[in-house]
């Protein structure tokens, strides 16, 4: 069993608490705050996209499910930038004028997200502006990653099967995620201006 009564916290979403792994710096651990039903879902739908070896360009891994002292635990890549800080999300960016500007092409960087999750096949039934991260590669460049949401909330999941409602489903909630990032309340004046013209 790990022991994270002493790792660093690294985010509290709704649904779970974020450790650092303290056997890798690299890596992270979410354990549900209340049931465990959230790590049920997003194991079992990892595990298909796993098997359907699709590409992790744009969404962090999971590697194990793994018991704790805090509870049920799923292991993930834990998303940093290039000087090993951990990466901030969308909506820090927005929030924060003078990093901003550090999204250089924050459209085209949309679009790339949006080009994975059609030619991938990825379902993310909860995205926003929390629940993609901006990781910097280098001083000046960088991408997007998912790190949480991934799912369909289908009864009978056709959309994972089959393309065009897949497609149907990917694109729904993609103009949703867009619906939200629009109504974020900033005084940053960059950001008012490049999502207006989006
Ligand atoms: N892979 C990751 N790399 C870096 N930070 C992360 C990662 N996963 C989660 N976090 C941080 O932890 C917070 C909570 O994790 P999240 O998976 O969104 O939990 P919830 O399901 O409760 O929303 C995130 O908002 C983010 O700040
Ligand atoms: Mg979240």
């Amino acid at each position: 069993m790990k022991i994270l009564k002493d790792a660093k916290l690294i985010g509290t979403g709704v649904q779970r608490y974020c450790y650092e792994d303290p056997d890798d710096k690299n890596r992270c651990i979410k354990v549900s705050i209340n049931s465990t039903r959230a790590n049920d879902l997003e194991e079992k739908y990892l595990k298909f996209l796993q098997k359907k070896n699709i590409s992790w360009e744009h969404l962090t891994k999971l590697y194990a499910r793994e018991d704790t002292d805090m509870g049920d635990g799923l292991v993930f890549d834990l998303v940093r930038d290039f000087d090993g800080e951990i990466s901030k999300s969308i909506d820090y960016y927005m929030q924060n004028e003078n990093e901003f500007l550090l999204i250089n092409n924050f459209t085209k960087k949309l679009k790339d997200l949006k080009q994975y999750m059609f030619d991938n096949g990825v379902i993310v039934k909860d995205i926003s502006q929390y629940n993609v991260l901006f990781q910097r590669v280098s001083k000046n460049n960088g991408k997007f990653m998912i790190i949480d949401g991934v799912g369909n909330s289908e009864a009978i999941p056709v959309s994972n099967y089959i393309r065009y409602f897949q497609k149907r489903r990917i694109k729904k909630y993609w103009d949703r995620f867009i619906r939200r990032i629009k109504r974020v309340k900033t005084s940053n004046t960059t950001y008012v201006r490049m999502i207006e013209e989006f």
